[in-house]
């Protein structure tokens, strides 16, 4: 475990509101809220662990988990939060070395999560079909660390899959029944598949299709989780609860029998 930040280090500042600042060392400069411009290279020799002045404000540096990578992406578009990427790469068992394909990219919010998973030997191929999300993401992924275990592709995912036996595909598109026919034949046997999709409608024609081919252990599930603020005058839920976020569908690729 490293003591002190040294070059080339990826570091997280959190403020004292738990507002999370990846930066790169390396990097020439970095603009963090209510600061303003700062030099990276700065934080070399910093102690992992202890609270740091930069302008006015207080700084804890660490290096970054997973969830502070997270939490620290730049939104464009509806991002997958935290909660439901953990519930995929679980149902989906994606694990080190494995081949992953997600469509599409959006902020790239849960490419950093399996990016994570499937590191230092798999790989994460992304499909998106706008070239200013990927430029977006990949923004987003730079800054994790994390780009060497992600490619992207301008594709739609709905016309077509290069990639065989793979893993997993996980979608996040609005239209993910017209991809499940691609979706089937690019899995391996064992492979899994998982769709994010904020209606119920789509969920529905998402699972009539997969239906019609060869998938078994089809479920759908809506993640509910409610922070309990603990004070010294007692403990109860937060008001300030996430609602709906999307349902999540999988299923796992068989052969017919
Ligand atoms: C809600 S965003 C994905 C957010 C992403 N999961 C995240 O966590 O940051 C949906 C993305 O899918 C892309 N998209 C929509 N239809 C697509 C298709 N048929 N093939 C590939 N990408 C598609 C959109 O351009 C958009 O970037």
């Amino acid at each position: 475990m490293k003591k002190y930040v040294e070059k080339n280090d990826v570091v997280v500042l959190i403020d004292s509101n738990f507002r999370k600042y990846i930066v790169d060392t390396n990097s020439k400069t970095d603009k963090i809220k209510g600061v303003g411009v700062l030099d990276p290279s700065s934080l070399i020799g910093k102690e992992y662990g202890k609270q740091l002045e930069i302008g006015n404000k207080q700084f804890w540096i660490l290096l970054p988990s997973v969830q502070d990578k997270l939490q620290s992406v730049h939104r464009r578009a509806q991002i997958i939060l935290p909660r439901d990427a953990a519930h995929i790469l679980i149902n989906c068992s994606i694990e080190s070395g494995q081949h992953v394909l997600e469509g599409g990219i959006g902020s790239g919010s849960l490419t950093i999560a399996l990016a994570s998973a499937v590191a230092p030997n798999g790989k994460i191929i992304s499909y998106d079909v706008r070239e200013d999300f990927i430029e977006h993401a990949l923004k987003n992924i730079r800054k994790t660390g994390l780009e060497q275990y992600v490619s992207t592709k301008l594709k739609d995912i709905t016309k077509e899959i290069e990639e065989k036996e793979l893993d997993a595909i996980i979608l996040d598109i609005p239209n993910p029944w017209e991809a499940i026919e691609n979706v089937w034949n690019a899995l391996k046997v064992g492979g899994y598949f998982c769709s994010y999709s904020p209606l119920i409608s789509q969920v529905e024609k998402t699972v009539k299709e997969l239906r019609k081919h060869s998938f078994i252990e089809i479920k759908t599930f809506e993640n509910i989780q409610r922070e309990m603020v603990v004070s010294i005058h007692g403990t109860r839920p937060s008001f300030d609860m996430l609602g709906h976020t999307g349902y999540l569908t999988f299923a796992r690729k068989i052969l017919q029998s």
